[in-house]
């Protein structure tokens, strides 16, 4: 059992989870949001959720313990979310985690944000999901080559896995991640922090509303960046120029209702037709296994669907795999579940060794995603078995 925690951004969250066969059992799952602190300045503000997750870390710790059953002294490894991220959030999460490891002598297993995200798709659905095609891996075969769609407020890339913790980043954003579009352009609109919901959901009444009167109103045309690059690399920035524009230019429409629910939906058909076309021209070159969604942005129902259709009905040989739902977002199962293979790939010394890591780990602001390091800076060839 490992109790894992992940400050690396605006959630203070604790998971305690554990390995059944190849899958992750949560045993308690608990995020503690402080989206209402910083929506009054329209996005994070470092300092005031370092602030917060000073004073959530310990309560959220003892509460996932709690609602686990457990005590600490049960947990076998303590993982932490060790960057990417803003700085002075970060630091509180390995601040507590380190001294949990070194008053309970338990090893320490830091873990890269994104890593967990790709990770959270190995978490178990333990109720029939009513969503389309949801699948768990099957236990004892193996998922890779597995691609995995990154999609978060800090990353937009395509990930090739050959097997574990073996990452080949087949292309990323040159500017915007696409969930920091959704924000920003939510912003330009007037929209609540954070934008990504909000647009989804002024994109589905729109849908949902397409034949009535709203269909006079001027529909937007976006543009589609990159979508034809052939490669894999995204650019969102344009985008976002693009509806920059077109309100400057509708400046007095800007109060319609109808008008703000045109523009959310061209906007979102444009970015998930990009992240669609890259993943359909990767899918048909490496032929893996196993797509997966990651990252925030993998919330977006509309993503999950085209997603689905496109993989049920041109590569109906490939496991579609997403997040459940409660895990696409951040949280601390899914840095559990990425430490609970990250431990079974340790050799016996990496292991002893994550008993002292709490002398020397450090929040890594910007850490790079394929580093394969386990523990201070050593990397994971060097410690297999
Ligand atoms: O992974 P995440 O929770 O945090 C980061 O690691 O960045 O992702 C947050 C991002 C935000 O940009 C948010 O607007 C976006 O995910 N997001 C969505 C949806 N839910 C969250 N974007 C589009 N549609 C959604 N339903
Ligand atoms: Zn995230």
């Amino acid at each position: 059992m490992i109790l894992a925690i992940e400050t690396s951004c605006d959630e203070t969250a604790a998971a305690v989870v554990e390995k059944i066969d190849d899958s992750v059992r949560v045993r308690s799952s608990v995020v503690s949001s402080q989206i209402a602190l910083h929506a009054p300045f329209g996005g994070v503000v470092p300092n005031l959720a370092a602030r917060e997750h000073a004073k959530n870390v310990v309560p959220v710790v003892e509460s996932a313990l709690r609602s686990a059953g457990i005590s600490l002294s049960d947990i076998e490894a303590i993982a932490v979310t060790v960057g990417p991220g803003l700085a002075p959030a970060l630091q509180i999460g390995v601040a507590a985690a380190k001294s949990l490891s070194y008053i309970e002598r338990k090893p320490l297993i830091p873990i890269h944000h994104i890593e967990g995200h790709i990770y959270a798709n190995f978490i178990e659905r333990r109720r029939p999901n009513s969503e389309t095609r949801v699948q768990t891996p099957e236990p004892s075969t193996s998922p890779f080559p597995l691609l995995a769609l990154v999609v978060s407020g800090g990353h937009t890339e395509l990930v090739l896995m050959h097997g574990h913790f073996s990452y080949e980043i087949l292309g990323a954003t040159e500017d915007d991640a696409v969930g920091e579009a959704f924000d920003k352009v939510a912003k330009m609109l007037g929209l609540p922090y954070p934008g990504g919901p909000e647009i989804a959901k002024r994109a589905r009444e729109f849908q949902d509303n397409l034949n009535d009167a709203l269909s006079q109103e001027t529909i937007p045309e976006f543009p589609r960046p990159m979508k034809e690059s052939g490669d894999y690399r995204f650019s969102f920035s344009g985008l976002k120029t693009a509806v920059l524009y077109f309100l400057k230019k509708n400046e007095s429409k800007k109060i319609d209702k109808n008008f703000i629910n045109a523009v959310c939906y061209e906007f979102q058909e444009a970015a998930l037709d990009v992240l669609l076309a890259k993943t359909r021209r990767a899918l048909e070159e490496y032929r893996p296994k196993t797509i997966v969604l990651a990252g925030g942005v993998s919330a977006n129902t509309e993503l999950r669907r085209r997603m689905g259709e496109m993989v049920a009905l041109d590569f109906p040989n490939t496991i579609f795999l997403m997040p459940p739902f409660e895990y696409s977002l951040d949280n601390a199962a899914m840095i559990g579940a990425a430490a609970l293979f990250r431990w079974d790939c340790m050799s016996p010394e990496a292991k002893a060794q994550s008993l002292t890591e709490w002398q020397t780990l450090n929040a890594d602001p910007n850490m790079p995603f394929n580093s394969n390091r386990l523990q201070s800076g050593r990397s994971l060839e060097d410690l297999a078995a």
